[in-house]
Protein backbone atom coordinates (compact mmCIF):
# COMPACT_ATOMS: atom_id res chain seq x y z
CA UNK A 1 0.00 0.00 0.00
CA UNK A 2 1.29 3.61 -0.82
CA UNK A 3 1.27 6.24 1.47
CA UNK A 4 -1.63 7.90 0.18
CA UNK A 5 -3.25 4.71 0.67
CA UNK A 6 -2.53 4.24 3.99
CA UNK A 7 -3.59 7.81 4.87
CA UNK A 8 -6.92 7.25 3.04
CA UNK A 9 -7.54 3.97 4.89
CA UNK A 10 -6.90 5.14 8.66
CA UNK A 11 -9.03 8.20 7.70
CA UNK A 12 -11.74 5.70 7.13
CA UNK A 13 -10.75 3.91 10.46
CA UNK A 14 -11.03 7.11 12.28
CA UNK A 15 -14.13 8.63 10.91
CA UNK A 16 -15.62 4.95 11.89
CA UNK A 17 -14.50 4.95 15.31
CA UNK A 18 -15.07 8.69 16.04
CA UNK A 19 -18.24 9.68 14.28
CA UNK A 20 -20.24 9.95 17.21
CA UNK A 21 -17.92 11.18 19.71
CA UNK A 22 -19.87 13.61 22.19
CA UNK A 23 -17.31 15.29 24.19
CA UNK A 24 -15.21 17.75 21.80
CA UNK A 25 -13.28 14.88 20.11
CA UNK A 26 -15.12 13.80 17.21
CA UNK A 27 -14.15 13.04 13.59
CA UNK A 28 -13.72 17.04 12.90
CA UNK A 29 -11.09 17.87 15.76
CA UNK A 30 -9.43 15.01 14.22
CA UNK A 31 -9.54 16.71 10.77
CA UNK A 32 -8.79 20.43 12.05
CA UNK A 33 -5.75 18.87 13.68
CA UNK A 34 -4.22 16.67 11.25
CA UNK A 35 -4.84 19.90 8.79
CA UNK A 36 -3.19 22.41 11.02
CA UNK A 37 -0.14 19.70 11.40
CA UNK A 38 0.26 19.52 8.09
CA UNK A 39 0.47 23.38 7.74
CA UNK A 40 2.59 23.73 10.20
CA UNK A 41 4.71 20.90 9.17
CA UNK A 42 5.16 22.74 5.89
CA UNK A 43 6.98 25.46 7.65
CA UNK A 44 9.15 23.34 9.83
CA UNK A 45 10.07 21.07 7.06
CA UNK A 46 9.08 18.22 9.12
CA UNK A 47 8.13 14.74 8.04
CA UNK A 48 4.71 14.62 6.54
CA UNK A 49 3.64 11.43 6.32
CA UNK A 50 4.39 10.88 10.17
CA UNK A 51 2.74 14.45 11.05
CA UNK A 52 -0.68 13.55 8.83
CA UNK A 53 -0.66 9.33 10.60
CA UNK A 54 0.06 10.89 14.15
CA UNK A 55 -2.40 13.12 13.81
CA UNK A 56 -5.27 11.17 12.73
CA UNK A 57 -4.76 8.40 15.21
CA UNK A 58 -3.87 10.99 18.49
CA UNK A 59 -7.39 10.62 20.04
CA UNK A 60 -7.70 6.67 18.98
CA UNK A 61 -5.77 5.98 22.34
CA UNK A 62 -7.28 8.54 24.65
CA UNK A 63 -8.21 8.10 28.14
CA UNK A 64 -11.47 9.65 27.85
CA UNK A 65 -12.25 7.56 24.97
CA UNK A 66 -10.47 3.92 26.48
CA UNK A 67 -11.71 2.24 29.42
CA UNK A 68 -7.10 1.84 29.78
CA UNK A 69 -5.21 3.97 27.82
CA UNK A 70 -2.92 0.80 26.68
CA UNK A 71 -6.19 -0.99 25.39
CA UNK A 72 -6.04 2.41 22.89
CA UNK A 73 -2.50 1.95 22.00
CA UNK A 74 -3.04 -1.84 21.52
CA UNK A 75 -5.58 -0.50 18.63
CA UNK A 76 -3.02 2.18 16.79
CA UNK A 77 -0.87 -0.89 16.85
CA UNK A 78 -2.66 -3.00 15.41
CA UNK A 79 -4.08 -0.89 13.03
CA UNK A 80 -0.42 0.37 11.45
CA UNK A 81 0.24 -3.49 11.01
CA UNK A 82 -2.53 -4.25 9.32
CA UNK A 83 -1.60 -1.21 7.38
CA UNK A 84 2.06 -2.77 7.02
CA UNK A 85 3.39 0.57 7.68
CA UNK A 86 7.05 0.40 7.66
CA UNK A 87 9.51 -0.20 11.25
CA UNK A 88 10.84 3.13 11.29
CA UNK A 89 7.55 4.71 10.86
CA UNK A 90 5.60 3.14 13.09
CA UNK A 91 7.45 3.25 16.11
CA UNK A 92 7.69 7.02 15.65
CA UNK A 93 4.03 7.56 15.22
CA UNK A 94 2.99 5.01 18.27
CA UNK A 95 5.91 7.31 19.82
CA UNK A 96 4.33 10.36 19.73
CA UNK A 97 0.66 8.98 20.62
CA UNK A 98 1.69 7.34 23.46
CA UNK A 99 3.44 10.77 24.78
CA UNK A 100 0.36 12.36 24.05
CA UNK A 101 -1.92 10.13 25.86
CA UNK A 102 -0.14 10.00 28.48
CA UNK A 103 -1.54 11.78 31.90
CA UNK A 104 0.29 10.42 35.05
CA UNK A 105 1.35 13.85 36.38
CA UNK A 106 2.15 16.26 33.57
CA UNK A 107 3.27 15.54 29.86
CA UNK A 108 6.63 14.58 29.35
CA UNK A 109 8.23 16.47 26.45
CA UNK A 110 8.00 15.36 23.01
CA UNK A 111 10.93 14.07 21.30
CA UNK A 112 10.68 14.47 17.82
CA UNK A 113 9.94 17.61 15.52
CA UNK A 114 6.35 15.73 14.27
CA UNK A 115 5.31 14.90 17.53
CA UNK A 116 5.88 18.85 18.58
CA UNK A 117 4.17 19.88 15.62
CA UNK A 118 0.89 17.36 16.28
CA UNK A 119 0.83 18.32 19.71
CA UNK A 120 1.00 22.04 18.75
CA UNK A 121 -2.06 21.52 16.57
CA UNK A 122 -4.04 19.47 19.04
CA UNK A 123 -3.79 22.32 21.67
CA UNK A 124 -4.48 25.46 18.78
CA UNK A 125 -7.71 23.34 18.94
CA UNK A 126 -8.63 24.15 22.24
CA UNK A 127 -8.09 27.85 21.28
CA UNK A 128 -10.09 30.51 19.91
CA UNK A 129 -13.48 30.17 18.31
CA UNK A 130 -13.17 26.77 18.13
CA UNK A 131 -11.65 25.89 21.84
CA UNK A 132 -14.24 28.02 23.43
CA UNK A 133 -16.85 25.57 21.53
CA UNK A 134 -15.07 22.60 22.40
CA UNK A 135 -15.32 23.98 26.67
CA UNK A 136 -19.20 24.56 26.49
CA UNK A 137 -19.64 20.39 24.75
CA UNK A 138 -16.92 18.94 26.87
CA UNK A 139 -18.30 20.90 30.26
CA UNK A 140 -21.93 20.05 29.38
CA UNK A 141 -21.26 16.40 28.45
CA UNK A 142 -19.32 16.02 31.69
CA UNK A 143 -22.62 17.82 33.59
CA UNK A 144 -20.48 21.10 34.20
CA UNK A 145 -22.48 24.19 34.83
CA UNK A 146 -21.13 26.99 32.46
CA UNK A 147 -20.24 29.39 35.60
CA UNK A 148 -20.53 29.69 38.99
CA UNK A 149 -18.66 32.58 40.52
CA UNK A 150 -18.53 30.71 43.72
CA UNK A 151 -16.70 28.04 42.75
CA UNK A 152 -12.93 28.47 42.80
CA UNK A 153 -10.80 27.69 40.14
CA UNK A 154 -8.71 24.08 40.55
CA UNK A 155 -5.38 25.47 40.81
CA UNK A 156 -6.97 27.64 44.07
CA UNK A 157 -8.36 24.54 45.64
CA UNK A 158 -6.51 22.41 47.98
CA UNK A 159 -6.03 18.79 47.19
CA UNK A 160 -9.33 17.69 48.36
CA UNK A 161 -11.40 20.10 47.03
CA UNK A 162 -9.57 19.24 43.79
CA UNK A 163 -10.56 15.60 44.27
CA UNK A 164 -13.58 15.69 45.25
CA UNK A 165 -14.76 19.65 42.88
CA UNK A 166 -16.53 20.38 40.26
CA UNK A 167 -15.22 22.67 37.93
CA UNK A 168 -17.15 24.90 35.39
CA UNK A 169 -16.48 25.62 31.88
CA UNK A 170 -15.05 29.71 32.50
CA UNK A 171 -13.15 28.31 35.13
CA UNK A 172 -11.08 25.95 32.37
CA UNK A 173 -10.03 28.77 31.01
CA UNK A 174 -8.50 29.59 34.00
CA UNK A 175 -6.99 26.47 34.57
CA UNK A 176 -5.92 25.54 31.31
CA UNK A 177 -6.54 27.20 27.86
CA UNK A 178 -4.56 30.92 28.65
CA UNK A 179 -1.77 28.58 29.50
CA UNK A 180 -1.74 27.18 26.12
CA UNK A 181 0.11 30.15 24.23
CA UNK A 182 2.92 30.20 26.90
CA UNK A 183 3.35 26.18 26.20
CA UNK A 184 3.82 26.01 22.10
CA UNK A 185 6.52 24.05 20.88
CA UNK A 186 7.23 25.56 17.10
CA UNK A 187 7.20 29.04 16.46
CA UNK A 188 4.52 28.93 14.01
CA UNK A 189 2.58 27.47 16.17
CA UNK A 190 3.17 30.60 18.98
CA UNK A 191 2.40 32.92 16.44
CA UNK A 192 -1.44 31.78 16.05
CA UNK A 193 -1.63 30.70 19.11
CA UNK A 194 -1.46 34.50 19.95
CA UNK A 195 -4.39 35.81 18.16
CA UNK A 196 -6.45 32.99 19.55
CA UNK A 197 -5.39 33.56 23.61
CA UNK A 198 -6.63 37.11 22.62
CA UNK A 199 -9.67 36.44 21.38
CA UNK A 200 -10.27 34.19 24.01
CA UNK A 201 -9.76 36.95 26.70
CA UNK A 202 -11.62 39.06 25.01
CA UNK A 203 -14.83 36.33 25.27
CA UNK A 204 -14.22 36.11 28.89
CA UNK A 205 -13.99 39.91 29.59
CA UNK A 206 -17.77 40.29 27.75
CA UNK A 207 -18.64 37.34 29.37
CA UNK A 208 -17.76 38.43 32.60
CA UNK A 209 -19.43 41.68 32.23
CA UNK A 210 -22.48 40.14 30.42
CA UNK A 211 -22.70 38.47 34.22
CA UNK A 212 -23.12 41.34 36.40
CA UNK A 213 -25.47 42.99 33.79
CA UNK A 214 -23.71 45.43 31.72
P1 LIG B 1 -7.41 16.82 23.37
O1 LIG B 1 -7.16 15.45 23.93
O2 LIG B 1 -8.13 16.86 22.12
O3 LIG B 1 -6.18 17.67 23.37
P2 LIG B 1 -8.66 17.29 25.87
O4 LIG B 1 -9.12 15.90 25.95
O5 LIG B 1 -7.67 17.77 26.88
O6 LIG B 1 -8.19 17.65 24.41
O7 LIG B 1 -9.90 18.23 25.89
C1 LIG B 1 -10.83 18.28 24.86
C2 LIG B 1 -11.58 19.59 24.90
O8 LIG B 1 -12.33 19.68 26.08
C3 LIG B 1 -10.63 20.78 24.91
O9 LIG B 1 -11.14 21.83 24.15
C4 LIG B 1 -10.54 21.12 26.36
O10 LIG B 1 -10.27 22.45 26.60
C5 LIG B 1 -11.90 20.74 26.88
N1 LIG B 1 -11.80 20.31 28.27
C6 LIG B 1 -10.96 19.40 28.81
N2 LIG B 1 -11.14 19.30 30.14
C7 LIG B 1 -12.13 20.18 30.45
C8 LIG B 1 -12.80 20.56 31.65
N3 LIG B 1 -12.51 20.04 32.83
N4 LIG B 1 -13.79 21.49 31.55
C9 LIG B 1 -14.11 22.03 30.37
N5 LIG B 1 -13.54 21.72 29.21
C10 LIG B 1 -12.55 20.80 29.24
NI1 LIG C 1 -7.15 15.90 20.32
Amino acid sequence: MNKAEIIFQTEQFVQQELKEEPSGHDWWHIYRVTKMAKKIAKQENANMFICEMAALLHDIADEKLNVIEATGIAKVRNWLLELKVDEVSKTKIIEIISTMSFKGGGQPPMKTLEGQIVQDADRLDAMGAIGIARTFVYSGSKGQIIYDPTIKSREYMTKEEYRDGMTTAINHFYEKLLKLKGIMNTNYAKKLAERKHLFMEDYLETFLSEWDGE
